[in-house]
């Protein structure tokens, strides 16, 4: 059973060659919502020796799963998308009150997470290799070909973040299957029912027994074990910096792929459009609350330009709605829990006394910070340079484009820009400098569309996401040389 009722708990279960179970229901975590601390359900906090089982099922189901025909792998995860579509306000009911998100922007991530699934159904036929002719390369006769394709890497771990439980997770899962992976998952605790719930989608659409597995508890008590467990063949991980580098300190040599924090700048030239500008710098800034990687998380503003746009962006503020999303699609609500919020402050105080201006917010209710603007923020402030995930936005004023390059460039991560400029040359100017995996010319910072390449580099990443590149990342050339007489 999907969940179980058990001493007043209900608790779900993980799914463990096809078969949801509980291992054991002495020992749980319980999930409580961030909007009003309700018990939403309990998780296992799983054992060792259930995790083995999980990764355990899935390397004995690879060889076989690798088998299936691309054609019918297709088909599989297309029926996944049509179990999404048809289960979305169930789903969306579970993520808005798991994970504090409005309802607007959850049923918004799962019909995303249903494209996403069918557009890598439909990638099936890029999942191929050459043939290499020996005599191209001197020395050689042709009495030697090599036939190239392409192979899965065995058993992927998938470990997704909070802040898009569904989208993050199957933005893993679905091209890992593709590429003739199984897949053990390990949700965030804090949206790990909706992972479950994406899992049942998976089950229920006919992916066999054992391909796809689940394991839930805390990172911080299993995730050692199980990123370096020796039958994890490569680890797919998306969440904060710290962890990432961890992960990778750990793992020595096993292939990653690692999507992490970012402190996203939207750099703000002389020619821009500040009316457009200041529209995507909200956008990006404060939705749901500022918790998305590629928020808009630093504005680098020239001086000459810097009071019109702040108020444009003083105008654009307020389309940005505050309150409890079970009562509304509202821009900000709580954040994920109370220690998010502690740190959120601590920017904020470190801010105000080092001399930021203050223009808006800057206040706590409860578990929501309310949405705040810094003007004059200089980089000896926390909030230059460290993640909030929260809706805090600082402004700093530079003297030139290049200036703001170089402060954009100090940053430890390394994820987006966006540049706002009608000149093109500009746009590419500043872009071939930004030391980041993306930029946005005269657009918010953000990952979507979901085929497109997204990665972070520094800090905030390593390796390549997105439908088909993840395929590539979880797969491997095979190399068959055939010698004529
Ligand atoms: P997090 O605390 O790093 O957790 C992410 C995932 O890692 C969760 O499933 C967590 O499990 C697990 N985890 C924790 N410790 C672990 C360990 N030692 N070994 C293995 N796994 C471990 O991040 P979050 O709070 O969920 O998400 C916010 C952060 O993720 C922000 O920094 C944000 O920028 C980043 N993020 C990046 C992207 C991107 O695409 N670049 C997207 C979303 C979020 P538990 O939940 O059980 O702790
Ligand atoms: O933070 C997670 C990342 O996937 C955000 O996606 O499209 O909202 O930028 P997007």
């Amino acid at each position: 059973m999907f969940f179980q009722n058990i001493d007043g708990k209900k608790i779900y279960s993980n799914l463990l060659k096809g078969k949801w179970e509980i291992k054991n229901h002495d020992n749980t975590i319980e999930v409580k919502s961030p909007i009003n601390g309700e018990t939403v359900g309990f998780v296992e906090a799983m054992s060792k020796e259930a995790v083995d089982e999980a990764i355990n099922v899935a390397k004995e189901t690879q060889l076989s799963w690798r088998d299936v025909p691309t054609n019918e792998k297709s088909k599989l995860l297309h029926n996944v998308a049509d179990l999404l579509e048809e289960r979305i306000e169930e789903m969306a009911d579970v993520m808005v009150i798991e994970i504090g998100k409005d309802r607007r922007s959850c049923m918004s991530e799962i019909k995303r997470t249903a494209d996403l699934i069918r557009f890598t159904a439909d990638t099936a036929e890029n999942i191929k290799g050459e043939s290499i002719p020996g005599d191209s390369f001197p020395g050689f006769k042709n009495d030697k070909i090599s036939i190239v394709t392409r192979e899965p890497l065995g058993v992927v771990l998938a470990i997704s973040p909070f802040n898009y439980p569904v989208n993050l997770a199957a933005s893993k899962i679905a091209p890992a299957l593709m590429a003739g992976n199984t897949v053990v998952f390990k949700p965030a605790t804090q949206g790990s029912i909706c992972g479950l719930y994406l899992a049942k989608a998976f089950n229920e659409a006919g992916i066999p027994s054992g391909v796809l597995n689940t394991i839930t508890g805390k990172g911080s008590e299993i995730g050692d074990y199980v990123v370096t467990h020796k039958d994890i063949d490569f680890v797919n991980f998306t969440g904060s910096s710290e962890v990432g580098k961890r992960i990778s300190r750990i793992t020595e040599m096993k292939p990653l792929l690692m999507e992490l924090g970012g402190k996203d700048a939207a750099i703000v030239l002389e020619d821009a459009d500040l009316t457009l500008a200041a529209k995507n710098i909200v956008s990006g800034a404060f939705s749901y609350s500022g918790q998305r990687c590629t928020a808009v998380k630093r504005v680098l503003v020239l001086d000459t330009i810097a009071d019109k746009l702040v108020e444009e962006i003083l105008n654009k503020i307020d389309s940005v709605t505050v309150g409890n999303p079970l009562e509304g699609d509202f821009t900000v609500g709580p954040l994920i829990n109370s220690k998010s919020c502690d740190f959120v402050e601590g920017l904020i105080e470190d801010a105000k006394n080092k001399g930021a201006k203050l223009l808006l917010g800057g206040e706590r209710k409860g578990n929501i910070i309310m949405p705040t603007l810094f003007d004059n923020v200089t980089t000896d402030m926390r909030i230059a340079w460290e993640e909030p995930f929260g809706p805090v936005l600082p402004i700093i004023r530079v003297k030139s484009a290049d200036e703001a390059i170089k402060i954009a460039n100090e940053s430890e991560y390394g994820l987006q820009s966006s540049v706002f400029t009608n000149d093109i040359n500009k746009a590419f100017y500043v872009a071939n400098r930004l030391e980041v995996g993306t930029v946005q010319v005269n657009n918010k910072t953000e990952r979507g569309p979901d085929h497109f390449p997204f990665l972070g580099v520094k800090s905030s990443g390593m390796g390549t996401q997105g439908v088909q590149y993840s395929i590539e990342a979880m797969s491997r050339p095979k190399a068959t040389v055939i010698n004529l007489k």
